[in-house]
């Protein structure tokens, strides 16, 4: 190995003072995790003598302990984007501490490439390999990591040896021209490879490589429960009744399918479907239900940005990587989430909201309409762009306290032009060419709690004429109410 390999503290020690880093990975899979860990200490150190200490970061979306909540925790982010899932880092951000930019995720590389955004001069990546003539593996995700080890001055490699070097092959990395280079993607199915399995970087910006053995920090799923099963099953109820209706073709077409232990639970459901053939996977996210649905041949092939799996699940990938190598692909996000790519696929695009509203507009970022819970991450890139957008949410929040449907978003990030189905532990509501009165009120009927239908219906009626029928002194009471009471169902109007 040509390059020199060095301590992760002698790493961080070369990042200084309003650097903007750019790093590999994709949620907490592929992301370094030892010198943004001594970089927090360093921040912390200069912060006691009094000096300032604050770095911009890219990362694919959200990243694991070692980057958000380190640097957050030691006030060392200046700026962030373009997603985020970590307590400490959602604290300093709503507190406007670390500035946040909410951005989809299909769109940070090209943003990069343009100048939209500051030039990250650092890249750190996690490698499972490197040569000496610059070609760099990834590990179990691919995010920003082809744009960030362009664009940077210099690049630092986390050799991860907890990553097999057999991975290799596993990733298809391709990077766009931009306009007015730009020529459509030759991604026609959701297996076609049209990149190289590794990122070519120019060797001499190589600053430093950090050996590692360290684990992934993807959290454990909370087990599924009533609700989250019956909204999964509700979803395979709604695919399997498209599917007859010859809405969709009877050989099915790709999923994407949203982050978290709902998108799990739909997964599972599907899987259980047996009107539902054996499909394919189109999507940024691969979790763990996905692995298992393959297992039993019920999901032919995956392509995704990232392995964001449980340990277990994933030491199960890593231990069978001759069978798992046919079936999963990794690409960086800008291929993963592409308009382009998921209008020509025609995904069956499947997220979940934090709030709905009875006309069928998405907030999926902001509580009670003010602070971040996490971002947009791609669910904007693919639920504009799907074959047939659904969304799902539990109808209320909060032991009942919150209602997840509500007369107007508190924050828009998908507007009901975006989304096709809505769909609730109660039922479905098919908003397919429907007016805005249809809508509500098929929303009502369907998914939302009995404890809310009959002020949602009351509300509707106090709606002012006019095409969408709200009315402006209640649009946002059931908000005002929760912040006054604690408790959406103590409005009245
Ligand atoms: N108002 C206020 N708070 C709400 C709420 C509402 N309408 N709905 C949920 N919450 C709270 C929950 O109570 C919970 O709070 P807690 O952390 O204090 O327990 C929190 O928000 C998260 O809710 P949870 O039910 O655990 O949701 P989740 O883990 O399934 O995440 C999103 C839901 C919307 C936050 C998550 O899917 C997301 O970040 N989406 C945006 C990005 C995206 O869609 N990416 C996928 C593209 S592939």
């Amino acid at each position: 190995m040509a390059y020199k390999k060095m301590s992760a503290e002698e790493a961080a020690s070369l990042i200084v003072n309003d650097d903007i880093v750019g790093c590999s990975g994709f949620t907490a899979a592929g992301c370094p995790k030892a010198i943004t860990k001594e970089l927090g200490k360093i921040a912390e150190a200069e912060h006691a003598k009094g000096n300032p200490f604050k770095i911009g970061i890219y990362a694919g979306a959200s990243t694991g302990d070692a980057i958000d909540g380190v640097l957050a925790r030691a006030h060392a982010i200046k700026f962030r984007t373009p997603y985020q899932s970590n307590k400490d880092l959602r604290t300093e951000l709503n507190a406007h501490d670390a500035h946040y930019f909410d951005l989809h995720l299909s769109e940070l590389p090209q943003y990069l490439r343009y100048g939209f955004l500051p030039r990250p001069n650092i890249a750190i990546l996690e490698a499972c390999d490197i040569t000496d003539n610059g070609k760099v593996y990834l590990t179990s995700a691919v995010g920003i990591a082809p744009t960030v080890a362009r664009l940077a001055d210099k690049i630092f490699i986390e050799l991860n040896k907890y990553h097999p070097k057999e991975l290799a092959g596993i990733h298809d990395i391709y990077e766009l021209a931009d306009p007015p280079y730009r020529r459509e993607i030759p991604v026609y199915r959701s297996n076609d490879r049209i990149g190289t399995p590794y990122i070519q970087i120019d060797p001499k910006k190589v600053a430093g490589i950090v050996e590692t053995n360290l684990l992934n920090e993807v959290g454990a799923f909370t087990p599924s429960d009533e609700v989250t099963n019956r909204i999964g099953k509700n979803v395979a109820g709604f695919l399997s009744s498209e599917i007859k209706a010859g809405r969709i073709p009877d050989t099915f077409l790709p999923v994407q399918s949203g982050v978290g232990n709902i998108a799990n639970a739909v997964l599972g459901a599907m899987g259980l479907n047996e009107d539902i053939p054996a499909f394919e996977i189109y999507t940024e996210v691969i979790q763990d239900a996905v692995i298992e649905l393959m297992k039993q041949g019920r999901v032919k092939f995956a392509s995704g940005c990232s392995l964001t799996l449980s340990t277990p699940a994933l030491e199960e990938v890593y231990g069978n990587l001759d069978f798992f190598k046919q079936k999963l692909l990794l690409r960086p996000q800008e291929i993963s989430n592409n308009p382009e790519v998921a209008r020509r696929l025609g995904l069956i695009s499947i997220n979940t909201a934090l709030e709905a509203d009875i006309f069928g507009n998405i907030n999926s970022t902001h509580v009670v309409g003010t602070k971040m819970m996490n971002g947009i991450g791609g669910s904007g890139d693919f639920c504009r762009n799907a074959y047939l957008s659904i969304f799902t949410t539990p109808s209320t929040a909060k032991e009942g306290k919150i209602s997840a449907i509500v007369p107007m978003v508190s924050h828009l990030d998908h507007s009901e032009h975006s989304v096709k189905i809505l769909i609730t532990e109660h039922g479905i509501a098919d908003l397919r060419g429907l007016s805005p009165i249809q809508r509500a009120e098929s929303i009502i009927e369907n998914c939302v709690d009995a404890e809310y239908k009959e002020l949602l219906r009351k509300y509707l009626q106090l709606g002012q004429k006019g095409h969408t029928p709200q009315n402006m002194d209640a649009a946002l009471s059931f908000h005002s109410t929760f912040n006054k009471t604690g408790d959406m169902r103590k409005v009245s109007f």
